[in-house]
């Protein structure tokens, strides 16, 4: 029954580090998936993981199945990681459940919407955004359905905000609109607060069902509040029933551990237990029950005072290094000769720069030099470092001068 398939390549970020991992020369650098990496280019396991996993080595627990709706510590610690929330009112309607990661928790979160939601709901996506949405929505149901909303302006490598508010007004009632809660990826560019204000009353007054995806939180700022701002504005102030997908990935480092959290905020407690048991029926559906490491680890760490202080220091230190990174390149450009405004490098926040280089430029960039970035422009900056950023900073120079 197999004859008739045709093999089929993956996306354009895992493709281009199965191309970098084939090549063989020893000086090639990867600035492509969105991985932090250590000024030797090492992974890095923050002290705050390694602690949690000495205690839970300790405890010598045994391999239960979790619940079909995750970790019970898990959920209740990344709820008040999320949203902070103000009362108890508030906490309870809010349901929480475990997942695979950001990717899973998006794929479960878009099984719903597709379930509950009229049929013929558009989904809405900032233009450009990561890959893997259209993809996971696709799956999900959404085939045909997703539509794009202007929201990088190219000419200022900045926000294309009235192209975007603009954009709202004109979205049927009742779409779902997908924001991206900070550290845009793949642009590095974030709404001003003022900004996101009147996104957020824009997509009130059209009714929209507002989707924060939240792979950053601290990663960008350094600061778990500050990220987490955006959405908690539209939920507070605004009265916003979001949903957040939350991803531990890179903020805690645990990247292979696929763990994460979706929270969907209702209207009532009630409401909050009949949508929980709704996903519960979903994910048992998918893959049962989700995987306890990570979660353990991470309710490990939230719910320890003094592995949240390290924990905040870790991440800090990431955030600091990659905002380094950022002002080393744009010195490094202009020392390598380069004219050009490079300011949008250290505009744009979080993991990735979006560059401005074309297609082309890429393609050399790759073939001539072998550093590997996805053919957007979009750089890695945590694959900088003190070693290589000469190189980076001459290659671009050189590609974008010629
Ligand atoms: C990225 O955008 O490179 C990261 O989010 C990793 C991934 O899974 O694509």
């Amino acid at each position: 029954p197999w004859k008739s398939i045709e093999p089929i390549g993956l996306d354009a970020i895992k493709q281009l580090t199965i191309a970098f991992q084939a090549d063989t020369n020893p000086n090639k650098i990867l600035l492509g998936e969105g991985v932090y990496r250590d000024d030797d280019g090492k992974p890095v396991v923050l002290k705050s993981i390694r602690e949690a996993e000495k205690i839970l080595y300790e405890k010598k627990l045994d391999h239960e199945y979790a619940p079909v709706t995750g970790v019970a510590s898990f959920c209740k610690g990344s709820k008040k990681f999320a949203f902070d929330p103000k009362n108890q009112e508030q906490d309870d309607r809010i349901a929480t459940v475990q997942t695979l990661s950001g990717t899973g928790s998006l794929r479960v979160a878009a099984a719903f919407l597709n379930k509950f939601l009229p049929k013929d709901t558009e989904v809405y996506f900032p233009d450009p955004t990561w890959g893997n949405h259209n993809s996971i929505f696709n799956d999900a149901g959404f085939n045909g359905r997703i539509k794009k909303y202007p929201y990088f302006d190219a000419k200022t490598g900045g926000l294309a905000a009235d192209g975007f508010l603009a954009a709202i007004e004109k979205m049927p009632k009742g779409s779902v609109i997908l924001l991206h809660a900070c550290a845009h990826n793949p642009t590095g560019v974030d709404p001003t607060r003022e900004v996101w204000k009147k996104v957020s009353k824009a997509c009130k007054d059209r009714e929209l069902v507002v989707f924060f995806d939240s792979a950053y939180q601290a990663f960008a700022t350094g600061n778990e509040v500050d990220d987490a701002w955006a959405y908690r504005y539209f939920v507070e102030e605004d009265g916003h029933q979001v949903i957040v997908t939350q991803s531990y990935a890179k903020n805690f480092g645990l990247y292979g551990e696929r763990t994460g959290a979706l929270h969907v905020v209702t209207g009532s407690k009630q409401e909050a237990t009949a949508v929980t048991s709704q996903l519960a029926v979903i994910i048992r559906a998918m893959y049962s029950s989700p995987p306890i490491f990570g979660a353990r680890v991470v309710s490990t760490v939230l719910n320890d005072e003094n592995l949240l202080k390290q924990w905040r220091v870790d991440v800090k230190e990431m955030a600091d290094r990659i905002r380094k990174s950022r002002e080393a390149l744009v010195y490094e450009l202009h020392q390598a000769g380069s004219k050009r405004d490079w300011s949008h490098i250290t505009d744009q926040i979080g993991m990735f720069a979006f560059t401005g280089l074309t297609p082309e430029q890429v393609e050399r960039l790759i073939k001539e030099q072998n550093i590997y970035m996805t053919k957007d422009g979009r750089m890695s900056i945590s694959g900088l470092n003190t070693k290589n950023i000469k190189t980076v900073a001459q290659a671009i120079h050189k590609v974008t001068s010629e």
